[in-house]
């Protein structure tokens, strides 16, 4: 399998934004499967972490209702542009351009949720960005958080590095996002963070692309330019690829299946009213 690569932040563009906010689908409907085990309330104040282009935000925001908060936490500008946008103004959903792993902006005890859907395999340093979910948590307060997972590849890695490799590409960095965790590894993390009530639980998804053109797009604007930056996708090895992909494909495109690992925590204390 090949090496993931650091990521640069500098290559996103407003353009990759915008793909990401009309290509998001599946990355939306993983999300709200996420969040539906919060059963969060009426004027409930949620933290989306990695907020991206802001639609599970808003999502949430019909969970926590008028009465309710989310504060939708993101660091990159084009992205921050677009999630503002779609909150529009005097809303209940307030945009902030921060990073997981610093959240200076949000005191201490200070939301009933947080959020951070397709986040952490982005994230280098896992224990402060959990250990910033946590301070910024009421007691009892809850974690929903996801990864890709390294052990249950999507499938489009295998069959893509197969094919790259045949046509001599050795250098497959940015393939996967760097950070991917398992199973275990979550729960590692989660309890030395001070979570309990720790759930774990591997989900499986079938997505479907239209075509290689739709696959290659999504994974560039999801990964916010850093998927395969340094090859020429479009060139000489389309065909290739396609034909990598030929054998999951109908007349209704691509279907390939990916793994996610979910988790559910708690901080410590009484939750605040009884769930
Ligand atoms: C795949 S997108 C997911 C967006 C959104 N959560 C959703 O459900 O559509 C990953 C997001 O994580 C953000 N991100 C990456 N590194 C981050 C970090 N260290 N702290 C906070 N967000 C980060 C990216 O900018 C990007 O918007």
């Amino acid at each position: 399998m090949p090496e993931p690569s650091p990521v640069s932040y500098a290559h996103d563009t407003a353009d990759l934004a915008s793909a990401y906010d009309t290509g998001s689908d599946f990355q939306f409907e993983h999300g709200k499967q996420l969040v539906a085990e919060l059963r969060l309330r009426p004027g409930d104040r949620v933290l989306d972490v990695g907020a991206g282009t802001g639609r599970l935000s808003l999502h949430l925001a019909e969970w926590v209702g008028a009465a309710g908060e989310v504060l939708a936490v993101e660091p990159l500008a084009d992205r921050v542009v677009r999630a503002r946008a779609r909150a529009g103004d005097g809303g209940q959903v307030r945009v902030i351009q921060a990073w997981a792993e610093n959240l200076t902006d949000i005191p201490d005890d200070h939301v009933d949720a947080v959020v951070m859907n397709s986040v952490l395999h982005w994230i280098a340093d896992q224990a402060a960005a959990l250990a910033e979910a946590r301070r910024v948590l009421k007691p009892g307060g809850q974690l929903a958080v996801n990864s890709a997972d390294p052990d249950r590849p999507h499938e489009f890695v295998a069959l893509l590095s197969r094919a790259l490799a045949r046509q001599g590409v050795k250098d497959q960095a940015g393939l996967v996002p760097p950070h991917r965790i398992n199973e275990e590894r979550l729960q590692q993390l989660l309890n030395q963070a001070g979570f309990e009530r720790i759930r774990i639980s591997p989900v499986r998804f079938h997505d479907r692309f239209v075509d290689l053109e739709h696959l290659l797009r999504w994974n560039q604007s999801s990964y916010f330019g850093n998927f395969l930056p340094h090859l020429d996708l479009e060139g000489p090895l389309q065909q290739p690829l396609r034909d990598a992909l030929a054998a999951h494909t109908d007349e209704e495109g691509i279907q390939l299946k990916r793994h996610l690992v979910f988790g559910w925590a708690r901080k410590p204390g009484p939750a605040p009213g009884s769930r």
